[in-house]
C-alpha cells in the first residue's frame, strides 16, 4: 500500500492500494450505485458505513463514497469525509511523487472534490515525471474530457503515441477511453492511428472488435494467423493462467458426458477438436479406442505430446476440411474453441462430415445473451465471439444435426473476479440420413 504522512498530524493518507482491494472496494461502490437506484437507501447506507470503515480505503475511493453518501441524503456524512480528505490531500499535496500511485488518485479525488485547478496540477506533474506512462496520460486525458476540454485530450493521446514504444497499445487504449467517454470522434481517430501501427495477427483481431463496434471497416481478419499466434505464445503458461481464471471449461464437457450417460465402453473413435495441451484428455480416454487431439498451434500440439494423453495428434484448421485425419469419428468434443470463431457454419459441416452417423458433438462457447446484437454472435475486446442460443441451434441444424439433446448455460471461467458464461451443447448426428 502505498501512503505519505502529514507533517502536522501524521493523519494518515492513502493513495493508492493494491489490485484486489481496489477492485473489491469498487466491486462495493458499484453495489451501492445499484442498492440507491433500487430504492434501497437503508442497505446503501449499511454499505456505505461497512467501506467507510475500511482501512485501507484510498482517496479517490473516499470521495466517491462520499458522492454516494451524498445522495442517499446523509450529506453531514458526506461533508465531513470531503473535508477531511481535502485537508489530508492538502497537507501532503506538495509531497507526492509518485505519477501512478499518488499524483492521479489525488488528482482524482480533488477533480471530483471540484478543485480542478489542483487536480490539473497534479495531472500535470504526473505527465512531465512520465510521459511514456499509459495510466498517467490516460488518466489525465479522461479529465481533460470531463473539463469539456476533448481536443486536448486527444493531444495528449497523440503525443503519448509518439513517445511510447507499445504505439498500437496506446491508439487502442485511448480509442476504449475515448469510447468509454462517448467522444465517438476522438475514439474514432484513434482507431485510424491505430490501424498505421497494427503489426500482428492478435492485434489486428482486437482491432477489427473496435473498427466493427464503430461501424468502420475491418481489416482482412485472418483466424488462422491470429490462432497460430496467439496460442504458439500463450503454450508455455496456458495451463497456470487457465487454473487461475479458476477454469470450468473442460469440467462442463465432463458433465455433459456423463448427465449423457454414455458408456464407458472405451470403443469409440474420439477427436479433441482444438485440444490444446490437452485438457480434457484425461477424462476422454475412458470412452476412447482411439483419442486424437487436433489443434493448429504446433507449441500448444507440443505440450500435450509432452503429457502423453492422446494416442494420435495432428495439426489441424477446423475450418479446413482437408486436414482433418483420416476417417470416421464417433465422438467430436470442441472445448473452448469456437470463440475463435465468428460464423460457425464451416466448423459445422466439417464436424458433421466427420461424424459417424448416431456420433456425438459436444461443445462449449462463450453465451451471447445480448437480444440487440444481430448476426447471432459478436467479437469482443478480449479478442473471442460470443454466440446466442439461437444462432448455434440454426446453424447446427443448417449443418445437418437435429435439435440437441443437451443445451445448458453455466459459468466457464472468471475474467477480472467476474463469472464469464458460457454454453454447452450435446447434440447426436442422426443415425440415418435420408438425403
Ligand atoms: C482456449 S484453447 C482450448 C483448448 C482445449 N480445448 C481446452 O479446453 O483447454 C483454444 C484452442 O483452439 C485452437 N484453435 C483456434 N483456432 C483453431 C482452428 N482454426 N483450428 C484448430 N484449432 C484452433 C487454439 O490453437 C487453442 O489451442
Amino acid at each position: 500500500m502505498h501512503t505519505e504522512h502529514a507533517a502536522s498530524d501524521e493523519a494518515e493518507v492513502i493513495l493508492d492500494v493494491d489490485e484486489a482491494t481496489t477492485a473489491k472496494i469498487v466491486g462495493k461502490l458499484e453495489t451501492i450505485r445499484g442498492l440507491i437506484d433500487a430504492g434501497d437507501t437503508n442497505g446503501a447506507m449499511a454499505l456505505c458505513d461497512e467501506v467507510l470503515t475500511s482501512p485501507n480505503l484510498a482517496v479517490n475511493a473516499g470521495v466517491k463514497l462520499g458522492l454516494l453518501i451524498q445522495e442517499i441524503g446523509q450529506t453531514d456524512i458526506a461533508d465531513v469525509l470531503f473535508e477531511t480528505t481535502y485537508a489530508k490531500i492538502k497537507a501532503v499535496i506538495h509531497r507526492l511523487e509518485s505519477p501512478e500511485r499518488a499524483l492521479l488518485p489525488a488528482a482524482e479525488a480533488l477533480a471530483d472534490l471540484g478543485y480542478f485547478d489542483e487536480a490539473e496540477m497534479l495531472c500535470l506533474k504526473a505527465i512531465a515525471k512520465a510521459p511514456d506512462n499509459l495510466t498517467v496520460a490516460v488518466g489525465y486525458a479522461a479529465f481533460l474530457v470531463y473539463r469539456d476540454r476533448v481536443d486536448d485530450a486527444v493531444k495528449i493521446s497523440e503525443d503519448y503515441c509518439t513517445l511510447t514504444d507499445s504505439k498500437f497499445n496506446g491508439a487502442i487504449h485511448f480509442a476504449m477511453i475515448f469510447d468509454h467517454l462517448k467522444c465517438d470522434d476522438a475514439a474514432r481517430a484513434c482507431l485510424e492511428r491505430a490501424k498505421k501501427y497494427c503489426k500482428t495477427k492478435t492485434q489486428r483481431a482486437k482491432l477489427d472488435f473496435f473498427l466493427a463496434s464503430k461501424g468502420m471497416k475491418k481489416t482482412a481478419s485472418d483466424q488462422h494467423g491470429m490462432a497460430v499466434e496467439l496460442f504458439d505464445g500463450f503454450a508455455d503458461n496456458y495451463d497456470t493462467q487457465l487454473t487461475k481464471l479458476d477454469n470450468n471449461g473442460p469440467s462442463m464437457v465432463l458433465t455433459a458426458l456423463e448427465d449423457l450417460n454414455l458408456p464407458k465402453t472405451k470403443t469409440r473413435r474420439v477427436l479433441d477438436a482444438g485440444c490444446g495441451t490437452g485438457l480434457c484428455a484425461g477424462f476422454l480416454r475412458p470412452y476412447a479406442k482411439e483419442l486424437h487431439g487436433v489443434d493448429l498451434s504446433v507449441k500448444m500440439l507440443e505440450i500435450s505430446k509432452k503429457k502423453g494423453g492422446y494416442d494420435y495428434l495432428a495439426r489441424t484448421d477446423l475450418s479446413e476440411i482437408v486436414t482433418f485425419p483420416e476417417g470416421k469419428f464417433d465422438m467430436v468434443i470442441c472445448a473452448d474453441v469456437l470463440v475463435y470463431f465468428g460464423a460457425l457454419n464451416i466448423v459445422f459441416r466439417n464436424f458433421s462430415s466427420v461424424l459417424s452417423p448416431g456420433g456425438w458433438l459436444i461443445l462449449t462457447v462463450e453465451h451471447e445473451g445480448d437480444p440487440a446484437v444481430t448476426g447471432g454472435f459478436k467479437l469482443y475486446p478480449s479478442g473471442r465471439h460470443k454466440h446466442s442460443t439461437e444462432y448455434l441451434t440454426k446453424t447446427l441444424a443448417e449443418a445437418g444435426f437435429p435439435k440437441p439433446k443437451m443445451l445448458k448455460h453455466a459459468r466457464l471461467r472468471n475474467e477480472l473476479g467476474a463469472p464469464i458464461f458460457g454454453t454447452l451443447v450435446a447434440v447426436q448426428k442422426p443415425a440415418l440420413s435420408f438425403v
